[in-house]
């Protein structure tokens, strides 16, 4: 952990980049055989050919847990090195403990503070401007931000307008502190609530929790609990107009000009949105990083799937600058832009990585002797010894509870 008291001006990079997706691949073709479409009709009006589908044994936690391995092996970081983890995403593994507390547990972060955070499809952003921000604040040195979904689970397989649009995948970058300028240089975050209406999934929350499930028609009257609505072309209309005035403003703040862009890393929803993006910001389609037709729009997960890939690939080069920009449910939108500093992978440290794969081993095996612990103590507590159990679970273990009893 940073101390917090520094002088030097502190710059928060992207030093390792990780993704998973599932195996299974979901085509136009099979989706034929689900609802009433076509893949003309897809590929025309979204761009997407194809799309990936957790198996049973997948969640969200499983594919960022994959993911964040790969970044970690990708910066040679240590889970022990983590300050922090963040994981977007509209689909955790349950409402809580949190997507990001199991993380840590598996990778053996027994040092770092972990969190989910909700912002639909601009949830990656959001999270990468909190871990950055507590980075050049000097609170913290490294952190592991996360963008994973399964959409597959929240889909409505009989409404042709949501369920040929999403997939699932995970996506995963460390963030280091450092004196080399660049990183993240500027940040736009914006919420209308108004459109909340727009796009969501109604599910047990403090609202919803007493809404009857099963049973009721599908009269178009509300959306059915536990599944997506989307209204398509109006949040089609928001995304073009918020992702225009949003670089353009993440560029401004950045004391750049459009010239300086290399590469604009969008939301991968639709094709069509992007094509219309860089028409309103006279921009090249080309200048667009999209792999959308391989894997359709995996909300949170888009953007460091996106990124992953063309930093693998060697579009993004060293000293480039980059926007990241995202719309979604919420409302929410935001950019960012990012100044590029690593050329590759940082160069594999074989104890590092020995370490690291026990970090993983140790993580599971200590977890379970945990959780047996508790119940041992809890069993012991409640029998003829528990008293005496209790006795001395309340003598003070050391100097500290001593002092702070006092
Ligand atoms: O991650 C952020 C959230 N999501 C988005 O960003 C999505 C934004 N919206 C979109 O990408 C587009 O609005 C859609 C792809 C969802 C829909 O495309 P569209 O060109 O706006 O279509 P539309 O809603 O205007 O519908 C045109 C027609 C309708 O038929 P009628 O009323 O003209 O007879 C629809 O019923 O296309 C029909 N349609 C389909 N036909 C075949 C809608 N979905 C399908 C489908 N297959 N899957």
């Amino acid at each position: 952990m940073a101390a917090n008291h520094r002088t030097a001006p502190r710059y928060a990079h992207v030093v390792g980049w990780g993704m998973a997706v599932p195996d299974r691949v979901l085509t136009n073709l099979d989706l034929e055989a689900i609802v009433d479409t076509s893949d003309t009709w897809i590929r025309e009006r979204t761009g997407i050919r194809e799309r990936r589908i957790a198996g049973e044994d997948e969640s969200t936690a499983s594919l960022s847990f994959a993911a964040a391995r790969q970044a970690l092996e990708v910066a040679d970081v240590l889970p022990s090195e983590l300050d922090m983890i963040i994981v977007a995403t509209s689909t955790p593994e349950h409402i809580f403990p949190s997507t990001a507390s199991l993380i840590q547990d598996w990778l053996g972060a027994s040092t770092a503070g972990a969190f989910d955070l909700s912002a639909a499809c601009t949830g990656f952003i959001y999270a990468l401007n909190m871990a950055a921000q507590a980075i050049i604040s000097g609170s913290i040195d490294t952190a592991l931000v996360v963008g994973a979904e399964t959409m597959s689970r929240l889909l409505d397989w009989e409404d042709r307008t949501t369920c040929i649009l999403f997939g699932d995948g995970a996506g995963a970058v460390v963030v280091r502190g450092s004196e080399m300028p660049g990183g993240v240089l500027s940040n736009v975050l914006r919420s209308d609530g108004s459109g909340c209406d727009l796009l969501g999934v109604p599910t047990v929350g403090s609202r919803d929790a007493a809404v009857p499930d099963a049973g009721l028609p599908r009269d178009g009257t509300r959306p059915p609990m536990h599944k997506m609505y989307m209204n398509g072309r109006e949040v089609f209309r928001f995304a073009t107009r918020v992702m225009k005035d949003s670089v353009l403003e993440a560029v401004e703040k950045a004391g750049l000009t459009m010239d300086d862009i290399d590469w604009i890393v969008p939301h991968q929803a639709n094709q069509r949105i992007i094509a219309r993006a860089a028409k309103n910001l006279n921009l090249p389609e080309e200048r667009f990083i999209s792999n959308l037709d391989r894997y359709g729009n995996t909300s949170a997960a888009s953007i460091p799937i996106a990124l992953c890939e063309a930093v693998n690939d060697g579009r993004i080069q060293p000293e480039q600058y980059l926007v990241l920009v995202g719309f979604g449910g919420g409302l929410t939108w935001g950019a960012m832009v990012l100044q590029w500093g690593v050329a590759g992978p940082a160069e594999q440290t074989a104890i590092k990585r020995y370490r690291r794969e026990f970090s993983y081993t140790v993580a599971r095996t200590r977890s379970r002797f945990s959780r047996t612990l508790r119940r041992l103590a809890e069993l012991l507590n409640r029998s003829p010894l528990g008293g005496l159990y209790r006795f001395f679970d309340r003598l003070p273990h050391d100097a500290s509870d001593q002092e702070g009893s006092s």
